[in-house]
């Protein structure tokens, strides 16, 4: 492998930043090193925008969630006044981890160590001990605020003061899906998996098309087979993309098509929504699925180099939740994620066990993978720097 100071030179990555159909593949270091790791959560996690999940997660004030992503600690609560506000999780008197797991903290977060006590707005309300420490001032020790931001009830943390706010983000990504109505939508299931590979492979292989009709051959290629069209993506002004594909019926239920039938569709959808299922990246790595009668979210939380942690989120409109049938109906689009998704952890594994086993050459980018190597280029770019003017000269660690 390549010394660290090497592999950040982007004459390396010339032929990687090419267009699709003339571009190799990322180099293998890139999914295995914890140089290459450092580097993105520095450049990449820390200064994106990064989905959590669901306002639903934290639905009374007093409730909070903690979450830990590439490393950095958070809280996300409800305050008293309804806002749902971010922190980091740490003391501001010595440090001490503040909350773990999630819950209901009441009025308060009261400190386990020394009981400094902060309220849900993160100010500090009580610090015995302090009363001798000269110039101690009480309303510069509140809890560390982090970015976040709702788009339509997807909760997104960012950790730099200087991103830009989620809405420019987005960009027309956010308009394109106003027709499912996402803000309508609940989230009844959050399904775990802890994935032994890169988080760049898992966001490569959603965007790859080739994979279905091997990977998912008994899954989701009998719905392949029933597109009008071909799968189409679509640049977007934002950070990310989106992908269009005509068909009929569901593409959330194994047996969609011919079998029996699922929710009603989504009642605000109009022109191709209604024919269809649209998908969203947005970029470092989050990902949306929406169909005519549900929707999907993929959460990547980086645990390391070769280590990941994915959240399936399952989302179906609010008054489909009232149905006395609705464990029934959404047990079968539970059961479909069920099989496809380790489906996809399984051969995402087996790609990093070949990366990380041979130091081999960079390969090549077929037609069903053109949007791979959009995702290379944003990744490799921000990682060398070169969206901040970077050159070829410029290769500090
Ligand atoms: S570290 Fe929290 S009160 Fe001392
Ligand atoms: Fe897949």
């Amino acid at each position: 492998m390549l010394q660290a100071n090497d592999m950040f030179d982007p004459s390396l990555y010339e032929r990687t930043l090419r267009a699709p159909l003339e571009a190799e593949t990322l180099a293998s270091w890139c999914y295995t090193s914890q140089e290459w790791y450092a580097r993105e959560v520095e450049r990449i996690f820390m200064r994106s925008w990064n989905l959590i999940g669901r306002v639903e997660r934290v639905p009374r004030p007093g409730d909070f969630i903690t979450v830990e992503y590439a490393g950095a600690a958070i809280i996300v609560v409800r305050g008293r006044d309804n806002a749902i506000r971010a922190f980091a999780n740490s003391c501001r008197h010595r440090g001490a981890r503040l909350l773990d797991g999630e819950g209901n903290c009441k009025l308060a977060i009261k400190c386990r160590y020394h009981s400094w006590v902060y309220n849900l707005d993160g100010a500090l309300a009580g610090c015995d001990g302090m009363e001798d420490t000269r110039d101690f001032d009480r309303a510069r020790h509140g809890l560390t605020p982090v970015r976040i931001e709702n788009w339509a009830g997807f909760l997104f943390v960012n950790f730099s003061p200087d991103a830009p706010d989620l809405r420019t983000w987005l960009g027309d990504i956010w308009d394109t899906v106003a027709p499912y109505k996402p803000e309508d939508l609940v989230c009844t299931r959050r399904k775990e998996y802890e994935v032994a590979c890169n988080w760049k492979l898992y966001v490569e292989n959603f965007n790859d098309l080739g994979h279905i009709k091997t990977v998912h051959k008994s899954s989701l290629e009998p719905l392949r087979q029933k597109y009008t069209r071909p799968c189409e993506f679509e640049p977007r002004n934002g950070q990310g993309f989106t992908a269009w594909v005509e068909h009929d019926g569901t593409r959330t239920l194994l047996d969609g098509v011919d079998g029996p039938r699922g929710f009603d569709d989504l009642p605000t959808l109009s022109g191709r929504a209604r024919h269809g299922s649209f998908y969203a990246t947005v970029f470092p790595l989050a990902a949306f699925g929406f169909c005519v009668d549900s929707a999907w979210s993929l959460e990547i939380y980086p645990l390391g180099p070769s280590r990941m942690k994915l959240v399936v989120g399952s989302l179906f409109h609010k008054d489909a939740l009232a149905r006395p049938d609705f464990d029934e109906f959404a047990a079968r689009y539970y059961a479909r994620m069920d099989v496809a998704v380790p489906e996809d952890n399984a051969i995402n594994e087996a790609v990093q066990n070949g990366l990380a086993g041979a130091e081999t050459a960079p390969g090549r980018i077929g037609d069903q993978e053109i949007a791979v190597n959009w995702l290379n280029r944003w990744w490799l770019e921000r990682t060398l720097g070169l969206d901040q003017g970077g050159t070829k000269n410029d290769r500090a660690a």
